[in-house]
C-alpha cells in the first residue's frame, strides 16, 4: 500500500481523535514531510483532513469520496490476493460494460487486465438485460464491470451471473445487515424491491468459437434517488438503504463486490448453487414466463420448482410437464 493509503486507513480508524504526524510517519515508515505530502494529495482528492494545533490530523465529514485508491484499499485489505489487479475509474462514462468490451478488444495481452475493474460514478448510457436502459445516477449507486478471463476459457456464462448474484448478496449482508434475495437469474431484491442487476457479456474468440472472457456488469442502488424514483418506478425499484440519512461508502462497496465476485468463482459450484437456491425467492411460486428465444414468444404461467446445476430454472407447466429455462425473463404471477 502507498503512504497515502496507509495514512487514509489510519485516519479512518481514528475518526474520534487526531493522529499525530509523528505516529503516522512511524506507522508508514516514512518522514514527516512524506506524511504531509500524502495528506496534501488526499485533500486534493476531496478528503476533508483537518490539521490540529498540536500537529495531528483528523478526517472530517462525509468519507464517501470516489477514488481508485479508496477502492484498492478495501480490496487489498479484504482480498489481498487480487490487490495488483487492473483498475480504471471514471467520474462519468457511457457504460462501464461498453468500455470494458472495447478495452478487451484492443488489449493484446489479456493477462494485463484479467480480474480488472472499470467503474464510474455515473453512466450516461447504462445498459440492462434485454436491451433495457439502466439508469445510473451519481452519488446514490455504484456501477462496475469486472473483467473475468480464466486461462481455461468460459463454458458456463449463466453460472457467472448466478455466482455473481450470490457474491453481491454476501456483501450486502456483511456491510448493511440486510436480507437480500435473488430473482432468477440476475436481479437482487431487498425489502421486496429490485436494488441491483447484473449484465454478463462475453467476448468470443472467433478462432476457437469459445468465450474467452466475460464482463460482469453490476449496478447497485444504495440510496433512493428522488431524481429518478417517480411513483411508478418506486413500485418495482428500490435501494439497499431506502431514503435513510445513513452515510454511505461507495468505494468500500465496490472493493468488496470486486474481491468477493472474483473469489467466489474459485469456490465449489455445487455449494454455490445450493446457496443461490437459498437466496432465491421464486421457488414454489407461480410465475409468468416471458420467452426471449424461439418463434413463440407468448407469455405463459408456470410454477418454479428448482434450479439445476447450470443455474437453469426448472418450472412445472399447467399441463403437469416440466421444462428447464436457460434464458428469458420471469415475473411473479399477479392474480
Ligand atoms: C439489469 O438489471 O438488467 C442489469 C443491469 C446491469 C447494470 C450494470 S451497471 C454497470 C454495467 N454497465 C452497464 O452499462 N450495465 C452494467
Amino acid at each position: 500500500m502507498s503512504t497515502k493509503d496507509i495514512v487514509l486507513e489510519i485516519l479512518n480508524q481514528n475518526i474520534d481523535c487526531p493522529t499525530s504526524g509523528e505516529i503516522l510517519a512511524q506507522k508508514c515508515n516514512v518522514s514527516r514531510a512524506a506524511v504531509w505530502k500524502a495528506v496534501k494529495t488526499l485533500r486534493e482528492q476531496g478528503y476533508k483532513i483537518e490539521g490540529t494545533t498540536n500537529g495531528g490530523y483528523i478526517l472530517l465529514g462525509n468519507k464517501d469520496v470516489f477514488s481508485k485508491d479508496a477502492i484498492l484499499t478495501t480490496l487489498s485489505k479484504s482480498y489481498p490476493q487480487y490487490s495488483n489487479s487492473y483498475i480504471e475509474t471514471f467520474s462519468q462514462i457511457d457504460s462501464t460494460n461498453t468500455y470494458a468490451k472495447q478495452l478487451i478488444s484492443k488489449t493484446a495481452d489479456i493477462t494485463k487486465i484479467r480480474n480488472g475493474i472499470i467503474t464510474a460514478e455515473t453512466q450516461t448510457a447504462g445498459r440492462g438485460r434485454l436491451g433495457r436502459t439502466f439508469v445510473s445516477p451519481t452519488k446514490t449507486g455504484v456501477y462496475l464491470s469486472i473483467i473475468y478471463a480464466p486461462e481455461t476459457g468460459i463454458t458456463e456464462p449463466a453460472l457467472l451471473t448466478a455466482f455473481s448474484a450470490v457474491a453481491i448478496c454476501r456483501v450486502l449482508k456483511k456491510l448493511y445487515k440486510v436480507e437480500p434475495k435473488i430473482k432468477w437469474i440476475n436481479d437482487i431484491f431487498v425489502n421486496g424491491k429490485k436494488i441491483a442487476g447484473i449484465l454478463t457479456e462475453g467476448t468470443a474468440n472467433f478462432e476457437t468459437g469459445l468465450i474467452d472472457s466475460a464482463i460482469i456488469g453490476i449496478g447497485i442502488n444504495i440510496l433512493d434517488n428522488p431524481e429518478i424514483l417517480n411513483p411508478e418506478i418506486s413500485k418495482i425499484a428500490g435501494s439497499i438503504l431506502g431514503n435513510s440519512e445513513q452515510e454511505i461508502n461507495r468505494c468500500e462497496l465496490i472493493g468488496e463486490i470486486w474481491g468477493q465476485t472474483l473469489s467466489i468463482f474459485e469456490e465449489n459450484p455445487m455449494d454455490l448453487i445450493k446457496e443461490y437456491k437459498e437466496y432465491s425467492f421464486l421457488i414454489g411460486k407461480t410465475i409468468q414466463v416471458h420467452p426471449i428465444i424461439g418463434d413463440d414468444k407468448s407469455v405463459y404461467n408456470a410454477t418454479a420448482i428448482d434450479i439445476n446445476e447450470k443455474a437453469g430454472l426448472i418450472v412445472k407447466l399447467e399441463d403437469g410437464s416440466t421444462k428447464i429455462l436457460n434464458s428469458g425473463e420471469v415475473s411473479l404471477h399477479s392474480n
